[in-house]
C-alpha cells in the first residue's frame, strides 16, 4: 500500500509527549507562557464565537464538547467530569482536542488535553488572581488535593508569587500525595486537618473538590474580608462548593455569562444577579479589585477558548521539535473525488 500523503497526516501530541515537552521546559515556564497566550485571547474577546458548552448529563457525570473559532482557527475539547471516576481508579476529568484550520477545515493539531486541562485551568485562575488577588499575597489555602492540585499550587507560584500552600483534603492521602509531589517546588507546603485549619492566613483560597452535590467547601463564616477565592470544582448543574450566603458578599468574576450561569456557582443566584467579565477586566473596561477589604470570586468552570489559547499554544511550541506525532488522519485520495476508488484499490 502507498504511504499517505502530507496531505493526509495531522500532527498528535500523546500524553507522553506533552508530559516530555512540559518536562524539557519546565512546568512553571509552561504555566506562565500558557498565562500570556490565555490573556491575549481574552484581550480579543469580541474576535471569537462563543457558545455554552454542550453538555450530556448522566447519573455519574458529565461528557462536554466546548468549541470556539476566531478568523483563522477553529477548536474544540471534548471532556468528561465524572466525580466517582477516582474511586474506580480512573480520571474525574479526561479530554482530548483538536485544532483546525479555519480556510480548509482541516485539523492542524490533535492533542491530549487531561495534563493539558490540568495546566489551562490553573493557568487561568493565577492569571485572574494577578488581577483581582490581593496586593502581595503570599500564602494559599488549598482545599481538594486530587489531580488539578500540584497544578494550581504552581501557577500561583509562577504567575502570582505565591510561597505557601496550606492543603486540605477530606482523603488525608491526597493531601500527602500532594505534599510530596510539591516537596521541592520552593513551596512551603503546609498539610491541614481541616479546611478552617486551611484557610488560616490565607489570602487566597482555591476550592478544587470534586462532589456531584451541592456541597460546602467554605461556608459563610470561614470567609473574611479581602480574601480572593478561586472555585474551580464548582462546574456543573447540581454541583458546586460554596455556600450562597459568601456569593452574596462576593464580588463575583466570570468567564462567559450564559454558561457560568447554568454551570458556576452562581447557579444558586438570580438570573441577573451583577457579574463582571474577566476580558473586560483584562482590558481595563472593568474594574477588579478596588478595596482591599472586598471579597473577590473568581466563579470558574473553565471556558473553551482557555482551550483554544492551549491548543494554539501547543502547536507553537511543538513545531521543529520531536514531541509530537505524524497520524495518518485525513483521507487523501488523488483525486479528491475518487475517495470510493482509493478504497477500492487499498483491497
Ligand atoms: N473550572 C475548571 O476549569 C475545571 C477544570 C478541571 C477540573 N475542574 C473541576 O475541579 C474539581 C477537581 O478536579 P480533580 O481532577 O482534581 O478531581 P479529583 O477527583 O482528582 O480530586 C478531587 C479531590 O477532592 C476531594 N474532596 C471531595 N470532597 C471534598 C470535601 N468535601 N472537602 C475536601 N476535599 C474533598 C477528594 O478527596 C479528591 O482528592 C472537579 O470538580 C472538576 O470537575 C474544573
Amino acid at each position: 500500500m502507498t504511504p499517505p500523503s502530507d496531505k493526509a497526516l495531522v500532527p498528535f501530541v500523546s500524553v507522553e509527549n506533552m508530559m516530555r515537552l512540559v518536562n524539557a521546559m519546565g512546568a512553571e515556564t509552561v504555566l506562565r507562557e500558557l498565562a500570556s497566550y490565555i490573556e491575549a485571547d481574552f484581550k480579543r474577546w469580541p474576535e471569537f464565537d462563543k457558545t455554552p458548552r454542550v453538555a450530556s448529563h448522566s447519573t455519574d457525570g458529565v461528557i462536554e464538547l466546548m468549541p470556539t473559532a476566531d478568523a483563522e482557527n477553529y477548536g474544540f475539547k471534548y471532556v468528561n467530569g465524572h466525580p466517582k471516576n477516582m474511586k474506580e481508579g480512573y480520571q474525574t476529568v479526561t479530554a482530548f482536542g483538536v485544532l483546525s484550520s479555519v480556510a480548509n477545515g482541516y485539523p492542524i493539531l490533535l492533542s491530549e488535553m487531561t495534563v493539558l486541562t490540568a495546566l489551562r485551568t490553573a493557568a487561568t485562575s493565577a492569571l485572574v488572581a494577578k488581577y483581582l488577588a490581593p496586593k502581595g499575597a503570599k500564602t494559599m489555602a488549598m482545599i481538594g488535593n486530587g489531580a488539578q492540585c500540584e497544578f494550581q499550587a504552581l501557577a500561583f507560584k509562577a504567575i502570582c508569587g505565591i510561597t505557601t500552600v496550606r492543603l486540605y483534603d477530606i482523603d488525608p492521602a491526597a493531601t500527602a500525595k500532594a505534599a510530596r509531589n510539591l516537596a521541592g517546588t520552593g513551596l512551603t507546603v503546609v498539610a491541614c486537618k481541616t479546611g478552617e485549619e486551611a484557610i488560616e492566613g490565607a489570602e487566597v483560597i482555591t476550592t478544587c473538590t470534586a462532589d456531584k452535590q451541592y456541597a460546602t467547601i467554605l461556608t459563610d463564616n470561614m470567609v473574611g474580608a479581602g480574601v480572593h477565592i478561586n472555585a474551580i470544582g464548582g462546574d456543573c448543574p447540581g454541583k458546586t462548593e460554596l455556600h450562597r450566603d459568601i456569593l452574596l458578599r462576593s464580588d463575583i468574576f466570570v468567564e462567559y455569562p450564559p454558561q457560568t450561569r447554568i454551570e458556576g456557582e452562581i447557579q444558586a443566584l438570580d438570573a441577573d444577579h451583577p457579574v463582571t467579565e474577566l476580558w473586560q477586566v483584562m482590558r481595563g473596561q472593568a474594574e477588579g479589585r478596588r478595596d482591599p477589604r472586598q471579597i473577590t470570586l473568581f466563579d470558574s468552570v473553565g471556558f473553551a477558548i482557555e482551550d483554544f489559547s492551549a491548543l494554539r499554544y501547543i502547536a507553537e511550541k511543538v513545531k521543529g521539535t520531536e514531541f509530537f506525532d505524524m497520524l495518518d488522519m485525513l483521507a487523501d485520495p488523488d483525486d479528491p473525488r475518487d475517495l470510493f476508488g482509493m478504497l477500492q484499490r487499498a483491497g
